[in-house]
């Protein structure tokens, strides 16, 4: 496709075509291991200024592009950011994360609910994306991100993270009708959610659900993978080009129900080897992944061995080199550098 050769290496790689190496980027690459991040915190405190005001989100987005140039720049944001576009009001508390001032428990509450208007509800979404493709270029893939609906759905009925998911397990267990309209709802608005952040130029979304991995195999058939599908359906719709990645936290068992979502590409975490994941996952769909966030305090022989052992057993093709989660907050800032350059260096055998 002679039409796409301009594009980005990670879009590149992300629809399947042929390419020199694996892309690269970091989960939370914008983050609290990086210096310019924490001297910036200390000028806006609240993490919804953060995100919200679109010069510190944009800055905050390109601290991790201008030091290293990975092959991915997220927007910086947070997956429970809509939520009070569907009227559900939350805060970020440091050292903590969302907090949801009235948990979502009743009919009621979730008759009150609203589908998401992201041009009204967040006016910051368009102008963070639309400069974040200015300033890359076709020299990097600029990617959007969203909750998914079970995972938005623990943090809105818990109330804040949970260790047990006690309450949600709970209304699943003893009243799911209440859940299932509550999914339902989240999944439409997250959709529109997808949709906006492409037309404001995301070029892949990364769908977050990183609490299904608390439910056993039927649960997640039933509460997390039908509200997955209705997402990308309903994207695929309207924009059936854009790459849709799914990650799920602590999904070895989950791996070939994660493939039943739809999703383009799958994310695998670092309890799962690399080959394995490919074996079970077939040859239609794309891995992303998955080094241990915890490697990146090793050596850089170290770090080197372990990119290049999950650069080979994923194969030269569909593959976006990343952790299996998260960057660590305490990770050295030179150890990242070292993992974006040893990457960089590698080239597929023809
Ligand atoms: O620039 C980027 O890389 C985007 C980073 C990003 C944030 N939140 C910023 C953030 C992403 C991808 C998210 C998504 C998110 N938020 C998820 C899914 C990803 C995952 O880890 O599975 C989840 C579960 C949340 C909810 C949430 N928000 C948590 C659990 C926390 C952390 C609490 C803590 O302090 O450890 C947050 C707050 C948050 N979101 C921080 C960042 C950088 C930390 C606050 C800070 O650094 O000031």
């Amino acid at each position: 496709m002679g039409v796409s050769s301009n594009d980005p290496l990670l879009l590149r790689a992300a629809r399947g075509e042929q390419v020199d190496r694996p892309p690269v980027w970091m989960m939370r690459q914008a983050g609290r291991y990086m210096k310019a991040y924490r001297d910036l915190r200390e000028k806006y405190p609240s993490f919804r200024e953060r995100s919200e005001i679109p010069d510190v989100a944009i800055a905050v987005s390109l601290q991790p592009w201008r030091a290293f140039q990975p092959d991915g720049v997220i927007l910086f944001s947070d997956i429970v950011t809509p939520l009070p576009g569907m009227g559900i009001d939350m805060d970020i508390a440091e050292g903590k994360g969302p907090i949801i001032f009235n948990p979502i428990r009743t009919q009621q509450q979730v008759d009150q609910l609203h589908l998401l208007e992201p041009d009204t509800a967040l006016p910051f979404i368009k102008p963070i994306l639309t400069s974040l493709r200015e300033e890359v270029g076709n020299q990097s893939t600029v990617l959007g991100f969203v909750g998914a609906p079970w995972t938005l759905a623990a943090y809105a009925v818990e109330g804040k993270g949970s260790k047990t998911y006690s309450v949600i397990k709970n209304m699943a267990f003893s009243d799911p009708s209440i859940l299932h309209q509550l999914l339902k709802k989240f999944a439409e608005s997250i959709a529109v959610y997808v949709r906006y952040q492409i037309d404001c130029g995301a070029q892949v979304v990364q769908m977050f659900d990183s609490w299904a991995g608390q439910l056993s195999p039927q649960d997640y058939d039933t509460f997390a993978v039908p509200y997955q599908k209705m997402v990308f359906d309903l994207v695929k719709q309207t924009h059936p080009n854009t790459p849709l990645i799914l990650l799920v936290t602590g999904s070895a068992g989950l791996l070939e129900r994660m493939a039943t979502s739809g999703a383009d590409i799958i994310t695998v975490d670092w309890t799962v080897d690399m080959a394995d994941a490919r074996t079970r996952l077939g040859e239609n769909i794309k891995v992303q992944g998955n080094l241990d966030p915890g490697v990146l305090f090793g050596s850089q022989d170290f770090i080197r061995d372990r990119v290049i052992d999950t650069v080979r057993k994923a194969g030269n093709w569909g593959h976006i080199l990343n952790l299996g989660h998260g960057v660590l907050p305490e990770t050295p800032e030179d150890n990242v550098r070292f993992f974006f350059e040893t990457a960089k260096q590698i080239t597929y055998l023809p």
